[in-house]
This record gives structure tokens, sequence and C-alpha cells, in this order.
């Protein structure tokens, strides 16, 4: 009964955010303000345990398909840039997959936040939290890197990761599906820094879609 009710209020609260306030804007602005809409609302979901969990599970058919776009196994070396005061694509990572993640983000209360659900949910061997800027990371050591959505200064950040990361790397950037031209919305043109080799939909939390970006062949 309890859980029937907390499902409820979650559902309201994810309607409330993600539909009606982001519908209230132009269609050009529409990312930004999904953006938006999800930092906040993890922000204030951080307080309510049932909220946090709710919200994880949200994740859960994106990050399936993001772990089979990539192949991520156990012996691969996650970054995911853009943690949040809810990890929820980090957490599920490192649960679905065994592999070993490290999630960063410029915002330091974002990181003790985050701190704490991953001590709750004992995952601090497989996920390991850093307060850092994606622009000044070492991506070398990586052979999966997540850039998600709502990250600052996107364009130093894949200049950076096309010019240092191995060959054999797998980037996911996950964005929202433009279905005019069929692909990712970007503020940047991706192919100018990588190679867009395919893209998955989310049905869940539409309309997020994600890309797998390889290093270009020179
Ligand atoms: C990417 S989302 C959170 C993802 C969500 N919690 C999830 O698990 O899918 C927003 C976060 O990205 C962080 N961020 C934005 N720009 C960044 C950058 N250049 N480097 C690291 N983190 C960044 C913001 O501080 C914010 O907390």
């Amino acid at each position: 009964m309890a859980m029937k009710l907390s499902e409820k209020c979650f559902s309201f609260a994810k309607t409330v955010f993600f539909d009606i306030i982001s519908s209230k804007f132009r269609a050009g602005s529409l990312k930004r303000s999904l953006d938006l809409s999800y930092v906040i609302f993890e922000k204030i979901a951080y307080n309510f345990e049932i909220f946090s969990s709710n919200y994880i599970n949200m994740y859960c058919e994106i990050v399936e398909k993001e772990i089979r776009l990539a192949n991520i196994t156990s012996k691969d070396n996650v970054l995911v840039i853009g943690a949040g005061s809810l990890p929820a694509t980090s957490v599920l990572i490192a649960q679905k997959s065994g592999a070993s993640v490290v999630s960063i983000d410029v915002d330091k209360a974002a990181i003790n936040k985050a701190n704490v659900l991953i001590k709750r949910l004992d995952l601090s061997d497989k996920l390991k939290l850093v307060h850092a800027d994606g622009r000044y990371y070492d991506f070398e050591k990586f052979d999966v890197i997540f850039v998600l959505y709502a990250i600052k200064q996107l364009d130093e950040i894949f200049e950076k990761i096309s010019k240092k990361i191995k060959t054999d790397t797998r980037v996911i950037y996950r964005s929202v599906f433009d279905k005019e031209t069929n692909t990712i919305k970007s503020r940047i043109d991706l192919s100018k820094f990588l190679e867009v080799k395919n893209i998955v939909k989310s049905e869940n939390i539409s309309p997020a879609a994600s890309a797998l970006l390889l290093k270009k062949d020179t």
C-alpha cells in the first residue's frame, strides 16, 4: 500500500517535472529545459529514499540499452562525466555490467550527496565518485566514457576525448532524439570529433537517446 502510494507520488513528480514543465518551453530550448529539470529533480529527490530508488529504476531501460550498445563487460573501466546528486546511470552500469566505474562531477555538493547513496547501496568497491571537471580529466585509461546530458563545455570535452582516448575506447553520449533528422540533438557537431556509429532511443524517458561514438580513423 505504502509502496503503491510512493510510486504514484514519484510518477506525479516525474510528470510535473519532465512532461508539464518541459513542455512549457519552446521546442528550440527543449534540451536545455530538460537538462535543468533533471538537475533540480535530483537535488530534491535525493532527500527521499523512495524517490531515489524510483529515480534509479527509471534509468534501467536506457542504461541496459547503452550497456549492450557499447558491449560493456566486467573487464571494462568506465568513466561517467556528470554523476549528479543521484548517480543513477553510474550505479546501474556498476550493478548491471560489473564494470569498474569512476563518476565525476564539477559540483562538490552533488558528489557529497552521491557518496552517501553509494555507501547506502554498498557499491564503494565498484563505483568511485570524484569531484572533477570533465574538461581536465585523464581519459586515457578508460575503455568506455559516458558523457551525460547537462554537461557544460561540451566542445572542449569532446575535443580532448577525440585526441586522448585509445583507439578502441567506446564513447556514449546521452542527449535528446531528433525526430526530423533521425539522429541525436547536440549543441555541438559530434561528427567533427568522433564517428557516430549507432543510436538507441529510450521509451521510458523519452525523448532521451544515446549515441555510440568511436575514434575516427586517422
Ligand atoms: C549529467 S547530469 C546527472 C546524470 C544523472 N544523475 C544520471 O545518473 O544519469 C548533471 C550533472 O552534470 C554535472 N556537470 C555539468 N558539466 C560538467 C563538467 N564539465 N564536468 C563534470 N560534471 C559536469 C552537473 O554538475 C550535474 O550535477
